[in-house]
């Protein structure tokens, strides 16, 4: 398996690698190119896109993980789950996706490709995760949420039931989302109020 980028979110990804006995062959990182090993696996600065391979993308950034996945479309997406998430059988997740340690995830919730869903967060029952969402450690969603692609919730936010939030939308750490938010915007506070975007 390959695992591309080499920066703190991909240190996440090796720790459950680790755990679920999973070893990556190479680390891509075109921005590291002169680093030879990253956590003592060697790092490359280039994938051959024409052998399908299996591969995570260890990026935070969303838009990062969307360039990927359309450039690296021979690569075959792992999807990584913490042995410690508790997980409802009625879940689905799209493929590239990383669940961290300590995630509740319920009944109903269907998650997209190359989303993370990081450390402590809770995802209640029927909320929908488009693809390319990062929700950050200790968020809140409560029931039948939807979070349209790309969208980034900051650490710590909490949002109450049937809210839908817009496509490439930033909510800001911390906050308390009670309405919904259109496409591209940042929100943020409590309660969180429009700061950029519509
Ligand atoms: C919302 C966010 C993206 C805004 O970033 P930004 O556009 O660079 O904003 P700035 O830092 O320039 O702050 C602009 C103003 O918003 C306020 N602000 C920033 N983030 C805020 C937040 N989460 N809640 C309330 N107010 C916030 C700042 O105090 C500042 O107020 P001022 O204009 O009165 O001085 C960022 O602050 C944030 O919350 N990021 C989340 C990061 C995170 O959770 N990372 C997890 C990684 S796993």
């Amino acid at each position: 398996m390959i695992l591309i980028g080499a920066g703190g979110h991909s240190k996440v990804i090796l720790d459950i690698a680790d755990l679920l006995n999973i070893k990556f062959k190479s680390v891509f990182d075109n921005k590291f190119e002169q680093r030879e090993l990253f956590n003592e696996i060697s790092v490359i600065s280039k994938i051959n896109n024409s052998k399908s391979e299996k591969a995570i993308i260890g990026i935070g950034n969303n838009r990062v993980r969307y360039r990927f996945d359309k450039e690296y479309n021979n690569l075959e997406w792992a999807t990584l789950i913490h042995p410690k998430a508790i997980i409802s059988k009625d879940v689905v997740i799209g493929d590239g996706s990383v669940i961290m340690a300590g995630c509740i995830i319920q009944p109903g919730v269907r998650i997209g490709k190359h989303c993370i869903i990081n450390t402590g967060a809770c995802i209640d029952h029927d909320v929908e995760i488009g693809d390319f969402v990062h929700v950050a450690p200790n968020c809140s969603l409560a029931g039948g949420i939807k979070v349209l692609e790309g969208s980034f919730i900051g650490i710590g936010a909490s949002v109450i039931p049937e809210v839908r939030i817009g496509s490439w939308s930033t909510i800001g750490a911390g906050s308390v989302v009670l309405s919904d938010v259109e496409n591209e915007t940042i929100v943020m506070g409590i309660p969180a109020k429009v700061k950029y975007g519509k």
